[in-house]
């Protein structure tokens, strides 16, 4: 039977450690360990499990230390940023993504970079040592102090990292490949990563270092282990992008520490992954002016504004039902965009195959971009360019009225600073006095019939008159 063993728990952050100290290495605070005994486990229960013997828990006011946890920052701004504001110690960090994304390559690059400072330990499941060292050759990081290994046997990754002092950073490559020996299963299964990252988060929690776990997802969302491990972990970072472009985009889905719609943006270079500080020149850099179907959305990504090209193309459908391609954008909101121009503009699209493109391989998510959309719609129906040197943003309803969105003045001002020079806008944004920014004139367009009427003057007096 397992015996009663005393272990010391911090009362400001839980973290436990194997023995008594004046300031609990996990959250700084002094004077908060206690010693507790370890509940020994209760003897097998006969008929109705007894619940006798539990510890009274203790009740605290609400109100109390509101200082944030404490951080190490990795120095690289762009996943500082999306974590938070640094790596939270003693907390369990789960980076998903596709195969062959660059999963591997960021972590490579945040260890080494952090291992200047701090101990960092980068352990491979997927990739012989020659293989990590021949990459950080590529990345130019050679001379990092990183301790590296290959394992797989979670017994000997246990044991390591339990006797492991001052880590700061335990990077796992990846949790699919582990496996623990008492379990049937194969590495990779639910059971197994289920186990292995109990385990391992456990460790972490214990012995205060911040735990980076790797995980691949396939397009079909198959693959075990990401979804079951997303309630374990305190944050989950996706790292998304198409494979044909060089962006990358990391994306925090879930943060205990940090807000969840913050992104950070990458570009796969022959160097490694570089962190792109103004991603708006970049998704712009290829922009041809004065093209019809062509529309700049003025977005904005957690805390950072983003602008971004949406592109259109119309063609004459060949017969049967027109064709439907949306590329970085869901195509249910395309369908409800072309009903409202159908129905509350009278702009029938339904004869035209549509093919709809945010450029650079960029992901749009927010409902902001709906006026961005329509205008490269009619903008391409019209074969009338849009204005050049103009943004759009705004939400439509379905009776085609634009609706107010968060963030105009982070959206303005990106564009002003990238020499935009107007913007449509909901009549909310466009009215309000706070969000003036100098240099871009407000346009309002309260009804999607005024974005229509911009393209087609006809239209527009008829729909008065
Ligand atoms: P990798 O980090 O191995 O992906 P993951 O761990 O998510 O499976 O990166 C895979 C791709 O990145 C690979 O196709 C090669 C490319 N790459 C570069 O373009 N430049 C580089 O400097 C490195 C290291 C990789
Ligand atoms: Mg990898």
């Amino acid at each position: 039977m397992a015996q009663a063993r005393a272990r010391y728990v911090c009362q400001a952050c839980g973290a436990v450690s194997p023995k008594w100290a004046g300031r609990c290495e996990a959250c700084g605070a002094w004077n908060s360990i206690v010693e507790e005994v370890a509940e020994a486990r209760p003897p097998a229960a006969k008929g109705a499990p007894s619940l006798a013997g539990g510890r009274r828990i203790d009740f605290v006011p609400l109100k109390g230390n509101t200082e944030g946890p404490p951080r190490t920052e990795i120095g690289i701004a762009e996943l500082d940023r999306v974590l938070g504001g640094g790596l939270v110690p003693a907390s369990v960090v789960l980076v998903g993504g596709d195969p062959g994304i660059g999963k591997s390559t960021l972590l490579l690059q945040a260890s080494a970079k952090l291992s200047a400072a701090r101990r960092a330990l980068y352990i491979s499941g997927e990739e012989a040592i020659e293989q990590v060292r021949l990459r950080a050759a590529r990345l130019g990081l050679s001379e990092a102090p990183l301790a590296l290994a290959t394992a797989t046997n979670l017994r000997d990754i246990v044991a390591t990292l339990e006797g492991e002092r001052d880590a700061a950073l335990v990077v796992i490559d990846s949790i699919q490949t582990l496996w623990l020996d008492s379990l049937d299963s194969t590495p990779g299964t639910v059971a197994q990563v289920r186990a292995c990252s109990a385990e391992l988060i456990r460790l972490a929690k214990s012995r205060g270092f911040a735990l980076v776990l790797v995980g691949h997802v396939t397009k079909e969302g198959t693959l075990a282990g990401p979804r079951v491990l997303e309630h374990m972990v305190d944050t989950v970072l996706y790292f998304e992008g198409d494979r044909g472009h060089q962006f990358r985009i990391l994306r925090a889905v879930k943060n205990r520490f940090g807000a969840t719609d913050e992104i950070g943006v990458f570009a796969m270079t022959g160097e490694g992954l570089q962190e792109v500080l103004n991603p708006s020149a970049l998704f712009l850099a290829e922009r041809r002016g004065n093209v019809s179907g062509s529309a700049v959305f003025a977005g904005v990504e957690g805390t950072r504004p983003v602008l971004v090209e949406v592109q259109a193309l119309l063609s004459q459908s060949s017969g049967g039902s027109p064709r439907r391609a949306v590329i970085g954008w869901d195509s249910g909101r395309l369908s409800m965009l072309l009903a409202v121009l159908e129905a509350r503009c009278g702009l029938s699209l339904a004869a035209s195959d549509i093919y709809l493109n945010v450029a650079g391989g960029f992901r749009i998510g927010e409902p902001a971009a709906d006026l961005a959309v329509a205008a490269a719609l009619v903008s391409a129906s019209a074969d009338l360019p849009t204005q050049a040197g103009e943004v759009y943003f705004g939400e439509v309803g379905l009776s085609g009225e634009v609706r107010a969105v968060g963030q105009a003045e982070l959206r303005l001002k990106e564009a002003a600073k990238l020499g935009f020079r107007a913007a449509c806008m909901p009549p909310r944004a466009a009215r309000s006095k706070a969000i003036a920014v100098d240099g871009i004139a407000g346009h309002e367009i309260g009804h999607l019939a005024d974005l229509v009427g911009r393209f087609y003057p006809e239209r527009a007096k008829r729909a008065k008159g």
